[in-house]
């Protein structure tokens, strides 16, 4: 599979593969990690708009960037086009590339206030949420969302014409209804159909585990980039295997990296917190894997933490 860059509007990114944006994981720690393993973007989890134009702090902190991460995009949800405006013409987004719209998130907190995949009820809002974004804005916009509410709606075709008319320059589609949530495989004939009707770059979402299944994707279904989320958890290697290159960075390095740099942006609790959620990925295929997360996750100072996870880890390769 050849590789020569791939653009987002304007921005260019050395290659077409995306760490997906995760609540809960795609942490500053976890994003610079994938970016050294070879992701060619980095994403931020979901960030309310709402929020941010009301200067939350906590909110505000899920911003922070590291130095590797470029190009990178942030993404938010919300559901009211003026506070979109004023968010992205506020300034507060001046450090990010790409802005992306979360028209795709399931969960009942976000979807039952009109925001995420909520959004595909009612493209009309859609697309004057994208359009404000678009008008308030010189960087490229982009729209994640799904195949549609559920099985009788599947409106992901219309919508994503609708994302390029109101002037996306790419959308990223997860080929799953809400109403599966995680269920089954995602239908990647979605993306298919999709990027035969649109011109803007089409990303896929779902599934791709292996670097056959992002080959796949490319040269089958159409897709110009593809987003990795689960397969990455506890396997940043994934985006190497990808790329067709080699590496087996051990794990424990690996954690100790996201650590490090979470340390440069906030203080121990919220870190152990992170470092809680990322080992039990780290620690899946282990022997023991059970017994050692129970352990692990009772642990309560960094430093402790270290130390057991530098024994539990010692000859855990994250091996191709
Ligand atoms: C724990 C978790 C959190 C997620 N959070 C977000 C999010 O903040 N924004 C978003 O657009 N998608 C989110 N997603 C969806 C992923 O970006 C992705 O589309 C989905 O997991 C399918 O890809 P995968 O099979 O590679 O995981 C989340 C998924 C998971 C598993």
């Amino acid at each position: 599979m050849k590789q020569n860059g791939f653009n987002i509007g304007n921005v260019k990114a050395e290659n077409n593969l995306f760490l997906a944006p995760m609540a809960g994981f795609s942490d500053v720690g976890f994003r610079s990690l994938c970016k050294k393993f070879g992701a060619g973007w980095t994403e931020t989890e979901m960030i309310s708009a709402k929020a941010l134009l009301y200067n939350n702090e906590k909110t505000k902190r899920m911003l922070a960037c590291a130095s590797n991460e470029k190009p990178k995009i942030v993404q938010l949800f919300g559901h009211e086009p003026e506070v979109f405006a004023k968010v992205v013409s506020s300034g507060v987004l001046s450090s990010f590339d790409v802005i992306d719209i979360n028209m795709g998130c399931p969960a009942p907190k976000i979807y039952n206030n009109g925001d995420g995949c909520a959004l595909m009820k009612n493209p009309a809002l859609a697309q004057k949420i994208i359009e404000a974004v678009v008008g308030s804005t010189d960087k490229p916009v982009m729209v994640k969302f799904r195949s549609g509410v559920d099985d009788k709606h599947l409106n992901y075709l219309e919508f994503a014409k609708m994302c390029e008319n109101a002037g996306a320059s790419a959308v990223v589609l997860h080929p799953r209804t809400r109403e599966q949530f995680y269920a089954n495989h995602s239908n990647w004939e979605h993306i298919r159909e999709v990027a035969d009707s649109v011109s803007i770059p089409v990303i896929a979402s779902g599934d791709v585990k292996s670097r056959a299944d992002y080959a796949n994707l490319i040269e089958n279904y159409g897709a110009s980039g593809v987003m990795i989320g689960r397969g990455a958890l506890g396997n940043p290697n994934i985006f190497c295997e990808c790329m067709g290159k080699e590496n087996s960075q051990d794990k424990y390095k690996s954690l100790m990296y996201i650590q490090k740099t979470l340390l440069k942006y906030f203080e121990e609790g919220y870190v152990l917190g992170q470092m809680r959620a990322h080992l039990v990925h780290f620690v899946k295929n282990i022997p023991c894997a059970a017994e050692t997360k129970v352990k692990l996750l009772k642990i309560e100072t960094l430093k402790e933490l270290n130390k057991e996870l530098r024994n539990v880890l010692k000859n855990a390769k994250t091996v191709l």
